[in-house]
């Protein structure tokens, strides 16, 4: 794999797993681990000997703790709309994948880390786990196809529930709503994602990549128009004074104090 700042790529027999590691920031996604995870999701597509690909997140606090807020909180509207289209683009890409992807959740799966984990067909959690969309108490909303996903996955009401409190979940909670397939001991996590995942590997690899396919067709008719709108009202957020203050009061460390301008 060529030479990449932020993520690892280690190999153990048919399953690549894929390493955001960035541990300082919670593995917060700024715009290089956003195309380093496209170009390596390039390259695994490409490679025979992949069957199935894991996600994970370095160290062991965060699997990813959301977009890297000290890049957005400079962003204009229009870059916001750019932001916002190129982190979906990435994850269109992930979820068009044609060999199973995993996401292996090791802790905060926070914003465009939980959008990051939406995006995978699978996702697995450690029992420290946390998910949650906290950006609107950053005066934004999800702008990775969240707004989107969520409610596909786990249905209408609680996906309302979820945007709009911004309220963080646990691993049991996330496995009864179905936003994950199983929990398991943190030290065990990255085994038994393994395991779990070969429970699907060893099955014939052109009938898994059509499965995929066939399953995601379905989805798709109203997904390009919902992501653009995202995109839009994603970048609109950009010229308040709500988001540069939600914003600065978490790089402040402070609680934010929202006007409604
Ligand atoms: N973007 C940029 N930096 C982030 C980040 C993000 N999304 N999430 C965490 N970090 C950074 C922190 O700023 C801190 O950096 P510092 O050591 O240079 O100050 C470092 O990662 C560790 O985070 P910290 O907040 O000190 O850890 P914690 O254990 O006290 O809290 C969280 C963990 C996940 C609750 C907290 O980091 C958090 O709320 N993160 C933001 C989550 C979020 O809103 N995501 C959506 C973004 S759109």
């Amino acid at each position: 794999m060529s030479d990449l700042q932020y993520i690892k790529v280690q190999w153990d027999e048919e399953l690549a797993t894929v390493v955001i590691d960035r541990p300082d920031k919670l593995n917060a996604l700024n715009s290089e681990v956003v195309q380093e995870l496209g170009h390596v999701f390039r390259e695994l597509h490409d490679d025979d000997a992949v069957r199935g690909v894991l996600v994970t997140g370095g160290g062991d606090k965060a699997f990813v703790a959301g977009a890297d807020i000290g890049e957005l909180a400079k962003m204009s509207p229009i870059a916001g709309v750019r932001v916002s289209r190129e982190g979906q683009r990435i994850f269109d890409e992930i979820e068009r994948f044609p060999k199973p992807v995993l996401a292996v959740v090791g802790g905060y799966a926070l914003g465009g880390g939980c959008e990051l984990a939406l995006a995978c067909h699978l996702r697995v959690a450690s029992d420290n786990a946390r998910f949650g969309l906290p950006e609107v108490g950053l005066g934004i909303i999800p702008g990775y196809g969240g707004t989107l996903r969520l409610s596909r996955l786990i249905g209408l009401g609680r996906a309302v529930e979820l945007t709009l409190t911004g309220a963080m979940i646990d691993a049991d909670k996330a496995e009864r709503i179905g936003l994950v397939s199983a929990v398991y001991p943190r030290a065990e996590l990255l085994d038994r994602a393994k395991e779990f995942m070969r429970g699907i590997t060893k099955n014939g690899p052109l009938a898994l990549q059509m499965a995929l396919e066939s399953i995601y067709l379905a989805q798709d008719s109203a997904s390009a128009s919902v992501l653009a709108y995202e995109s839009t009202l994603f970048g609109l957020l950009a010229s308040t004074d709500d988001m540069r203050e939600g914003m600065t009061a978490f790089l402040e460390k402070r609680r934010a104090d929202f006007k409604g301008k």
